[in-house]
């Protein structure tokens, strides 16, 4: 079967069908003939109508056939009967054609999404936009198939119907067509409405839903319990909830008041017409048998055109909002050269160099790096310091590639950053960074994520223990059911739970057995216990030995194992230098040292 591309193109209407075709050709091609049918068989049962009160009429005055009367039923039946069990046909290939969307379509998006680039993420508006497109992608090809075969059966009905009263009285036939199009706008219009509320709506079910989460969920159960919070956040959830509610019943009144007023137009319009055909059929200009049949088709057309022509165009504007949509997030930057993965071979590193970095975050005014310059050189210990909010993160964020939107110059061995590949600035850094995951994977899996090219490897449990060891996790993991194979977290069965201090020295295991040359470490033992912290300076040196280590940490203690400490306040380097050198300049460092020190005394 071929594959489902996801293109950077700009997605016009004729893709509601295309996607679906690219998706299953042969589910579409059948949904899509299946209403072609029903389509031909509700025009077709106009004329079969006629032609069969007619006869009927002739067979009662004695000068027709039973056989012709008989012929036209059997014609009628079938016209009806495929009518009533088309739908389920259709059904079963509606049912094929999710499953495929889902393994096609639903495929290529998260495949980008695992891909897009960091600030796409962070970004509130693009991060809706990308929970927008890849929410329910079965439903979204469905829905599209659906709902323009739905508009092409109503418009071969109203065509064929209106053709029929044309080629009868055929200024009843103009007169009609034309009260449509007024209609056709209306439905545009209300169709687009509807799909912006439903966006304002998204907004206000995101922020109640995530209240949702933290009422019923497992994350905040321990403090949900202690504080106490229920109640009031009880109503706060409440009252987004009540906002959303608004605005769709808005939504749903306006959508309902138009296809009233759509209807209540064609009822009247279409009952002038009906008394008007009494003319032509009193003349002999139609048979009494088509007057029957124009009458019940232009009730018929009058829900077509009122009701059923107003929701399909607006689900439709619906279904090509989803495409704009779709356009913005195809069009979304990846990070370069994502899929590859981190360069084995042995990188020469000189030095990294920050010259006159300024940053803010993406959507945000404020400069969080002003002005920095420092350099880092290959097997030397470096320590970053400073109050919470400083920059120390975001620091190790540039320097890893995660933004590339800085102002300045950030060098690897006198190259700017940006000109090397994804797997070259992979094969740089490794590190834990201070907000460091929680794979519900087994231990094993859980230290070699840090290192995937020695996942195939057949000693690699071997590599797994050693950084077990230097962390000083591996006789915990060795007490477990399964060893380094114990499943951790809740979603498998058997899984075991760390505590905070376990799980961080999981994360710095995995940080060791990769071997980049450089090791940035965002408050590794912020979670330690006092005796697993000291362990762990005792390591450091083993760690960090033929590495160069960044080291962040508010425990100042901890920074005298640095070669030169960066002292950062409010995105600036304001002081520099060895921990005795800082003391004796005794400025901010000396004053945070001498603060922390004091407590313990
Ligand atoms: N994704 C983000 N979007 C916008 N602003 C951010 C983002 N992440 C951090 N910031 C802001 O950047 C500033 C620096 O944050 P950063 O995480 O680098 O501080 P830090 O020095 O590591 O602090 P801490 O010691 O608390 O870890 C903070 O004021 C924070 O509000
Ligand atoms: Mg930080």
């Amino acid at each position: 079967m071929k594959e489902f591309r996801l293109k950077h193109k700009v997605y016009k209407w004729y893709d509601l069908l295309c996607i679906p075709f690219s998706c299953s050709p042969l589910s579409t091609t059948a949904i899509g003939v299946q209403k072609l049918l029903t389509a031909l068989a509700a025009v077709l049962q106009v004329i079969v109508l006629a032609n069969f009160v007619d006869s009927v009429n002739e067979n009662l005055n004695s000068a027709g056939t039973l056989s012709d009367s008989i012929v036209w039923f059997v014609l009628l039946v079938i016209c009806v009967g495929w009518r009533r069990i088309s739908f389920m046909v259709g059904r079963i290939f509606f049912v094929k054609l999710k499953i495929l969307a889902n393994v096609q379509l639903g495929k290529a998006l998260t495949d980008k999404r695992s891909k897009l680039q960091y600030y796409l993420i962070e970004d509130e508006e693009s991060w809706n936009l990308i929970n927008r497109v890849c929410k329910d992608p079965d439903d979204q090809v469905r829905l599209m198939a659906q709902r323009t075969f739905n508009l092409m059966l109503y418009i071969i009905r109203i065509v064929g119907v209106l053709y029929i009263v044309f080629v009868n009285v055929w200024w009843i036939g103009i007169l009609t067509g034309i009260s449509c199009v007024p209609l056709l706008y209306l439905s545009l219009k209300s169709g687009e409405n509807n799909y912006n509320r439903k966006k304002e709506v998204a907004h206000y079910e995101r922020r109640y839903q995530y209240y949702g989460d933290v009422l019923s969920g497992r994350d905040a159960v321990n403090e949900r319990a202690l504080f106490n919070y229920t109640e009031k956040m009880n109503h706060q959830w409440f009252d987004l909830y009540e906002e959303a509610r608004k605005i769709k019943l808005r939504a749903n009144i306006q959508m309902t008041a138009s296809i009233r007023l759509g209807s209540a137009a064609m009822t009247v319009l279409s009952s002038a017409i009906v008394v008007v055909l009494i003319v032509p059929t009193a003349r002999g200009d139609i048979s009494s048998g088509m007057f029957v049949a124009l009458a019940t088709g232009m009730y018929d057309l009058v829900n077509m055109v009122g009701v059923e022509l107003v929701k399909a165009v607006s689900q439709l504007s619906q279904c090509r909002e989803y495409l704009r949509d779709l356009s913005v997030f195809a069009a979304m930057d990846k990070v370069k050269d994502v899929d590859s993965l981190p360069e084995i071979n042995e990188f020469d590193l000189r030095d990294v160099e920050f010259r006159n970095v300024s940053f803010k975050y993406p959507g945000t005014t404020r400069d969080i790096l002003k002005n920095i310059s420092f350099k880092i050189e290959n097997n030397c210990h470096y320590a970053f310091v400073g109050t919470n909010g400083a920059g120390k993160t975001t620091i190790t964020k540039l320097m890893t590639g995660l933004y590339d939107q800085y102002k300045g110059e950030i060098l690897i061995n006198g190259k700017e950053l940006r000109s090397y590949s994804q797997a070259q600035i992979k094969s740089f850094f490794s590190g834990v960074y201070q907000d460091f995951a929680k794979y519900s994977i087994s231990v094993k899996d859980n230290v070699l994520v840090g290192a995937v090219h020695q996942m195939e490897q057949p000693d690699k449990e071997q590599y797994v223990n050693t950084a077990l060891k230097r962390v000083g996790l591996y006789e915990k993991v060795m007490s477990l059911p399964a060893g380094i194979e114990t499943p951790l977290g809740k979603i498998s069965e058997g899984g075991v739970d760390f505590s905070g201090g376990q799980w961080q020295k999981l994360a710095m295991a995995r940080a060791i057995i990769n071997p980049a040359p450089i090791l940035i470490l965002d408050e590794p033992t912020a979670a330690l216990d006092p005796v697993s912290e000291s362990d762990m300076y005792e390591e450091f040196g083993q760690i960090g030995q033929g590495k160069t280590t960044i080291f962040i940490s508010h425990r100042l203690g901890s920074t005298k194992l640095a070669d030169k400490i960066f002292v950062l306040d409010s995105g600036s380097i304001v002081e520099t230098g060895s921990h005795e050198e800082l003391l004796h300049k005794n400025k901010l460092y000396a004053n945070m040292y001498e603060s922390q020190r004091g407590w313990y005394n």
